[in-house]
């Protein structure tokens, strides 16, 4: 049987680089295309993420990296025109650079997914979409389930959340901030090409995910951030009182969700994606979690809560658990070692070297 082709989007990106690297190793010829964006936009000082996540790709030898913008609507035809798969991962990921600059977000985010879309429709190939969405596509209402407080961390007092939020909660009638409603527009879009035009979509509606080349700053990517913060000796700004509580999801787990979804049968599924109610952390016990492992009492101080912020979001896995045959593997303390150790050897070693 002929390879199949799988495009990435978003490919130089943290989860677009995991989930090239995997399926490139499961035998599909992945092409990763990418505008090296997040280097500049979001870049931890001192190291351009985007070139850093290529040359990682590069050493793997087999990917074919593309330097190219989902704006570009004739280059997203020419690339998909021969696919089998596109896991679409570029996007414009923060919610502060949303409120700053919503155009910037519309654009990445609504007519970037248009755009591969339409090349997947106008292939006549009929490729497998899988679409990272997000949790904030449920807004506001999420604050509106009551919480109370339980030592470091905020918890659902109402026990219908007991296992977190399902995919069938409302996503209409509330605030979103200006990413939850791109993200949620695009969301639709995917679901409705499935629906209209037959692609096999799957949408994943991810909380946090954490992982190895995970470049966090402030704005996205906490768990990275107070990792890479911690281990620089950088105070971190905590908005809100930090009981704050989302379930995290190891990188690694969530590209075999994508991959059980597209060996599937299923035609459609929208997912809700994190680590569930047994992997949910607290800002605060995070910073506790990183003295225990470092050594490093991270600094830190407060600021007022930020615009969109949810107190609790833990994402209801039981859909994926029984359509997708899906678990998540890696727990917590695993996966912080993992990064500890990549923070360590790579970007410290790397870093104290010019220094010196
Ligand atoms: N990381 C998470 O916890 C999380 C949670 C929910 C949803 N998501 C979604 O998952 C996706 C991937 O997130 P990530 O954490 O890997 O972010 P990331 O910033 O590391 O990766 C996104 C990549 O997209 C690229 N990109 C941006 N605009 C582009 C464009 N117009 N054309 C081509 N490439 C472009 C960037 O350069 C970057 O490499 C995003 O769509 C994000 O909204 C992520």
């Amino acid at each position: 049987m002929a390879t199949k082709k799988m495009v990435v989007t978003g490919g130089a990106g943290f989860i677009g680089s995991h989930a090239a690297e995997h399926f490139s190793e499961e035998g599909w010829n992945v092409v990763a295309v990418d505008n090296l964006s997040r280097g500049k936009m979001l870049g931890v000082a001192g190291i351009d993420t985007s070139a850093y996540n290529w040359r990682h790709l590069s050493g793997n030898g087999k990917i074919e990296l593309v330097n190219a913008s989902t704006a570009d609507e004739r280059r997203m035809d020419e690339l998909i025109s021969d696919a089998d798969a596109v896991l679409h991962t570029a996007g414009q990921v923060a919610v502060t650079t949303s409120l700053k600059d919503p155009r910037k977000d519309f654009d990445t985010n609504i007519i970037g997914t248009f755009n591969v879309l339409e090349a997947c429709r106008k292939s006549g190939r009929n490729p497998a979409v899988v679409f990272c969405s997000t949790n904030k596509v449920y807004g506001e209402n999420v604050n509106s389930i009551e919480v109370e407080l339980s030592g470091n961390r905020y918890r659902y007092s109402d026990g219908r959340y007991d296992k977190g939020i399902p995919e069938h909660f409302p996503v209409d009638g509330c605030e979103h901030t200006p990413y939850g409603a791109s993200k949620l527009a695009a969301d639709l879009y995917v679901q409705e090409y499935g629906h209209t035009y037959g692609l096999k979509t799957g949408v994943f509606r991810m909380s946090c995910i954490y992982g190895t080349r995970q470049f966090g700053n402030e704005d996205q990517g906490w768990v990275a951030h107070f990792l890479l913060s911690a281990l620089r000796n950088k105070e971190i700004t905590i908005y809100g009182d930090g009981r704050q509580v989302r379930d995290v999801l190891y990188v690694t787990d969530l590209v075999k969700a994508y991959d059980a979804f597209l060996s599937s049968h299923l035609r459609h599924g929208v997912f809700n994606m994190g680590g569930g109610p047994a992997n949910t952390i607290s800002l605060l016990e995070l910073l506790e979690r990183i003295q225990e492992l470092t050594g490093i009492r991270p600094a830190f101080r407060f600021d007022r809560w930020r615009n969109g912020d949810q107190k609790v979001y833990i994402s209801d896995i039981s859909r994926a658990r029984a359509q997708l045959n899906w678990e998540p593997a890696v727990g917590i303390q695993e996966g912080l070692n993992n990064m500890v150790n990549w923070i360590k050897n790579e970007i410290r070693t790397g870093e104290k070297a010019k220094e010196a």
